[in-house]
């Protein structure tokens, strides 16, 4: 990873975890499972990489502002409470996640349910709270809700559960990922243009870019099921293979899938050419979500 871009990342996963962290000061019975729970899962680990793409928009924009944090932060809600259920026995049924007992290990899944479901509401409440004009903010619930919902990563999460088992043509597995995943990084990146009051082009522009980074973004998951190592993934590695999951890797094979993911990185740099080197966070980003190890 080259210099200015490690700092980026690691300037960026402390900015959202120190807000992630605030987050829980307005809660009440701190001891409670429930809290400890959200906490487990929430504030230690993960790379990020949508509070990331959030802020590397609203940067390409302009600036970001005070409304940026909050819109990172509820977009890492949002994703923790994904995961968490991604990783129920009902879903995926995974014991590790971020290198630890995934929520429903460490508190039992009824608790494991509850914190996600509280994440979500958490990740709504942040945007009602967030600093900037109600516009700003309306524009960023109504996409992160969209995002998340039955026309976004939820449909994804059932089409996924629906495949096991099937065999499922390109097309479909594309729209899975679309959903599952490609949504909430659309989001991400929609989410820091709003902040920093983009206008309808450049939204337009970064639309694009994000879409096909979304579907990399999981094209390259399904790749290190394959090709890494648990303690690399923090989670663990065949899972796919072992619960039968259609994937990019199954269906292509592993060099046509890295192919697949490069050009669709390159499809994400492309539209981003009227930025100029505005962009140039946001094209280094593309690059790390296909080159990256976990
Ligand atoms: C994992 O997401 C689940 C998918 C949507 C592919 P990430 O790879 O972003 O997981 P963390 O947040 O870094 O743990
Ligand atoms: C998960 O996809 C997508 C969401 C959580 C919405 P995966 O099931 O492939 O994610 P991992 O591999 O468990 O992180
Ligand atoms: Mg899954
Ligand atoms: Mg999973
Ligand atoms: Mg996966």
């Amino acid at each position: 990873m080259n210099t200015p871009l490690s700092e980026f990342i690691s300037q960026y996963q402390t900015r959202v975890e120190q807000q992630l962290e605030s987050l829980f000061s307005d809660l009440k019975h701190y001891d409670t499972p429930l809290l400890k729970a959200m906490k487990h899962s929430l504030l230690d680990g993960g790379k990020r990489i949508r509070p990331l793409l959030c802020y590397a928009a609203a940067e390409a924009i302009s600036e970001i502002t005070p409304a940026t944090d909050a819109f990172a932060s509820s977009l890492e809600c949002v994703h923790v409470y994904s995961l968490i259920h991604d990783d129920l026995p009902a879903m995926d049924d995974d014991d590790l996640r971020r290198g630890k007992p995934t929520c429903h290990i460490a508190y039992g899944e009824a608790t494991a349910i509850l914190a996600g479901d509280a994440l979500q509401c958490l990740a709504f409440e942040t945007l009602t709270n967030a600093s900037g004009d109600a516009e700003q903010k309306l524009a960023a619930i109504h996409t992160l809700s969209k995002a998340s919902g039955a026309n976004g990563m939820v449909l994804g999460q059932a089409i996924d559960l629906n495949a096991v088992d099937t065999q499922l043509t390109v097309d479909q597995l594309e729209t899975m990922h679309r959903h599952k995943t490609g949504a909430l990084i659309k989001a991400a990146v929609v989410m820091g243009a709003i902040s920093a009051k983009a206008s309808q082009a450049d939204i337009n522009a970064l639309e694009d870019y994000a879409t096909a980074l979304g579907l990399a973004f999981q094209v390259q998951d399904d790749i290190l099921d394959v090709v890494s190592d648990t303690e690399t993934l923090g989670k663990t590695q065949g899972a796919d293979a072992e619960r039968n999951k259609p994937t990019y890797v199954s269906l292509l094979g592993l060099e046509a899938a890295k192919q697949k993911a490069e050009s669709l990185r390159d499809h994400a740099i492309a539209a981003l050419s009227s930025f100029g080197n505005r962009a140039d966070t946001l094209i280094e980003l593309a690059n790390y979500v296909v080159n990256r190890r976990n």
